[in-house]
């Protein structure tokens, strides 16, 4: 293609820095990872509303509406699991460019997976909290009853049961769930995701 035939637009579109600006943060990716029940989806939620109430513009991506609606022909096998944590990334980054905070909530299991995420995104702008729940406890706790399902075979490949999660080596931020109240875990969240969007002039 010649390059005269070529005919940028990018000084009239709005750059992310405008945006930014306009919404007084700098836009990151929060990015969630820890098994089914450990707490992701609460802790993004909280983090949300704290982070909005404090004049903040916050997106939370979750399986609710990722996975309910642009994902809904993937499974679970770890192809299908990379195809969706892929997607949500570009989703992930069409945010944050446009100066959003996102706070991305999915198991995304492996560390591949979750490299290539880091990779789209961006590395600067991706941040990785674990939120470091032990198996025995989501287990316990098997809200959605999914556990006690994949215990019994009813579920194939369930994550930590037959199917690996590993977890992040030096995450943005490790909560240890067990040790603590939801309240106390959104607030170590949001302390922390506040320090890095800070906007200063
Ligand atoms: S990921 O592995 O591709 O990142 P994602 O976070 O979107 O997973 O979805 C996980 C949720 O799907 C779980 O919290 C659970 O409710 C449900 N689920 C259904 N089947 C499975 C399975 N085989 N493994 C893990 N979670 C499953």
């Amino acid at each position: 293609m010649a390059a005269e035939n070529i005919h940028p637009i990018f000084d009239r579109l709005l750059s992310r820095q405008e945006r930014e600006q306009r919404l007084r943060q700098n836009a990151r990716v929060f990015w969630l990872t820890g098994l089914s029940g450990s707490g992701k989806s609460t802790i993004a939620q909280g983090v949300e509303r704290r982070l909005f109430e404090a004049g903040y513009f916050p997106q939370v991506l979750d399986g609710d509406n990722i996975r309910s609606g642009i994902n809904n022909n993937l499974g679970f096998s770890l192809e299908d699991r990379q195809e969706n944590i892929r997607r949500i990334a570009e989703v992930a980054k069409l945010y944050v460019n446009s100066g959003v905070v996102v706070l991305s909530s999915f198991i995304s299991p492996t560390r591949a997976i979750r490299q290539q995420a880091a990779e789209i995104v961006g590395e600067v702008d991706f941040m990785e909290i674990f939120i470091d729940t032990p198996l025995e406890v989501c287990e316990a706790r098997d809200v959605k009853g999914l556990y006690a399902k994949a215990r019994r075979g009813e579920i194939k490949g369930f994550t930590g049961i037959d199917s690996p999660y590993e977890a992040p080596e030096n995450p943005f931020l490790s909560i240890p769930t067990a040790e603590m109240s939801v309240e106390e875990a959104v607030e170590q969240v949001f302390e922390a995701v506040i320090r890095a969007i800070q906007w200063t002039e």
